[in-house]
């Protein structure tokens, strides 16, 4: 189970102060927004660039950018950890997704809310990690949205099928009150702006966070 905050909900002008203070994340999760693909506009490569220069915690790249087959490589290139493309804005994904792999990073790709996820079974030899929306991408601090769960289901099933390697990351109104849900349908790797960043102690929160997500029951009964 890996917690993985969103540097959204952070102070943007204090980016290192905000990345000393997780030291127990397991990634640093940040949202790259083109105000195309999305209705927002966030951070882009110089940005990244920097943060890799102030933190050790490995950074966890959510592209939510129209051309993402175009600028996925020079994420990975430049040392992000994992590199995530979404499936409704890729046009090559085949290609970036081996991109990314072969400059070293970890090849995640996302789906909005309403994407079916079998439509990409075939593609999971391709994919370290799939993120699956849990509400409609753009901004922090939305509710969670329950019509989600299945589809972690699903995906956890198919993952499963094809050996179990490949990381489920929910991402959007994960917080206390909703994080077993996801884990108990499959999630390993867990998102969390505003309930990490919105608190006064990130910290704690990202422990609270793991221990519930490590205390939910396992997708289908297992141990
Ligand atoms: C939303 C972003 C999320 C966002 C989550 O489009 O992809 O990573 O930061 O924020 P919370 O956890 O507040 O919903
Ligand atoms: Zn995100």
């Amino acid at each position: 189970m890996q917690i993985s905050p969103s540097i959204l909900s952070a102070d943007f002008a204090r980016l290192a102060d905000e990345a000393a203070a997780v030291p127990n994340a397991d990634w640093l999760h940040v949202d790259v927004m083109d105000n195309h693909f999305v209705p927002n506009l966030t951070l882009g490569l110089p940005v990244v660039e920097a943060l890799l220069k102030a933190t050790s915690t490995p950074i966890d790249c959510h592209l939510m950018i129209e051309d993402p087959d175009r600028w996925a490589p020079a994420y990975a290139e430049a040392g992000a950890g994992s590199v995530t493309i979404h499936a409704e804005a890729a046009k090559a994904p085949v290609r970036t997704l081996r991109q990314i792999r072969a400059l070293g990073a970890r090849a995640g790709f996302a789906l909005n809310p309403a994407t079916d996820v079998t439509q990409y079974e075939d593609l999971l030899g391709e994919i370290d990690m799939l993120l699956l929306m849990t509400v409609e991408p753009g901004f922090g601090g939305q509710r969670f949205l329950d019509v989600v769960l299945p589809k972690i289901r699903r995906a956890r099933e198919l993952v499963s099928r094809h050996g179990g390697q490949i990381w489920i990351q929910v991402d959007g109104g994960v917080a206390a009150d909703t994080i077993e849900r996801c884990a108990e349908a499959g999630a390993n790797v867990f998102v969390a702006g505003s309930a990490v960043y919105g608190t006064t102690d990130p910290r704690a929160a990202i422990d609270h966070l793991r221990a519930l997500a490590e205390s939910a029951p396992r997708p289908g009964g297992a141990i």
